[in-house]
């Protein structure tokens, strides 16, 4: 983990979680419809995942059916109305016939994204960007989800391992890394309901699955020294799963472990939404 002196960098994140709580509304939050998962987008990178042909299970869908991102969204990245290109994809992806909700990774501009206000939603708090085509939402780190009848758990996060070529605010941005607080509320909120859920959303993965997911990848030995993969790990062995969802390692992998009591983890990325 990092140490706690790294940690003060973010110290004004600490001050925005407290305040959680504050200037929230309730939303009503539908039980049923279905639920679909699908990875990284990258903004218009990635995102042909999502387009009419290849999801063609969209055109029987409606808002109460919800599409997971599983984070390196991608789509707020400029400052918010800057970029005409990320204002039509955020208006094409606001007008679906689903719900959008992203898990945010580690390529997102946090301070666009902290920004969105927060409401009451799927019994845990969200960030919302309204536009005039529909909602997107965006989950926090740590709370757990009743969607479409199924409990999940969200931690959003994960280390850019290229921030070193990345300029501070403009492409990369601090907050990617959650704060003391952060974690611990993830821990305070499986605490809650005895470990126990049927899912799991992150971005990137519990440590001691890295191995398994990274020889089919590009990827090397950086993406092991996540504090996100360590904390996650220490999740890993309290929590009681079906299904751990997760994007980052660019590469589509299904990981069965059920055998050994360990549950099924799934990282996608180019394979089209998933429905659970
Ligand atoms: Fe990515």
């Amino acid at each position: 983990m990092l140490s706690e002196k790294e940690y003060k960098m973010n110290d004004v994140r600490d001050l925005v979680i407290q305040t959680k709580s504050e200037n929230t509304q309730c939303v009503s939050a539908s039980e049923t419809g279905k639920l679909f998962v699908v990875g990284d987008t990258h903004g218009d990178i990635d995102s042909e995942k999502l387009s009419d042909e290849n999801f063609p299970e969209q055109s029987e869908l409606t808002k109460d059916d919800v599409v997971a991102q599983m984070g390196d969204f991608g789509w707020i990245f400029h400052p918010l109305g800057s970029n005409d290109i990320q204002n039509k994809g955020l208006s094409w992806l606001a007008s679906r016939n689903y719900t959008l909700v992203v898990v945010p990774g580690n390529h997102e501009n946090y301070f666009e994204i902290f920004n969105l206000p927060i409401i009451e939603k799927w019994g845990g708090k969200v960030r919302v960007l309204s536009l005039p085509e529909g909602d997107i939402f965006f989950l926090e780190r740590g709370e757990i989800y009743t969607i479409n009848g199924k409990t999940i758990f969200v931690f959003g996060g994960a280390l850019s391992v290229d921030n070193a070529e990345r300029t501070l605010g403009i492409d990369y941005w601090k907050e990617e890394i959650p704060t003391w607080s952060e974690f611990n509320y993830g821990m305070d909120s499986l605490d809650k309901v005895n470990w126990k859920v049927d899912y799991v959303f992150t971005h990137t993965c519990p440590m001691n699955i890295i191995g398994d997911v990274i020889h089919k990848t590009i990827y090397t030995e950086g993406r092991f020294k996540d504090p996100v993969s360590e904390y996650l790990f220490e999740i890993y062995k309290q929590i009681e799963f079906v299904e751990w969802h997760f994007g980052h390692f660019h590469t589509d992998v299904r990981l069965d472990y059920s055998d050994t009591d360990d549950g099924i983890f799934h990282c996608h990325y180019n394979n089209k939404p998933l429905e659970l």
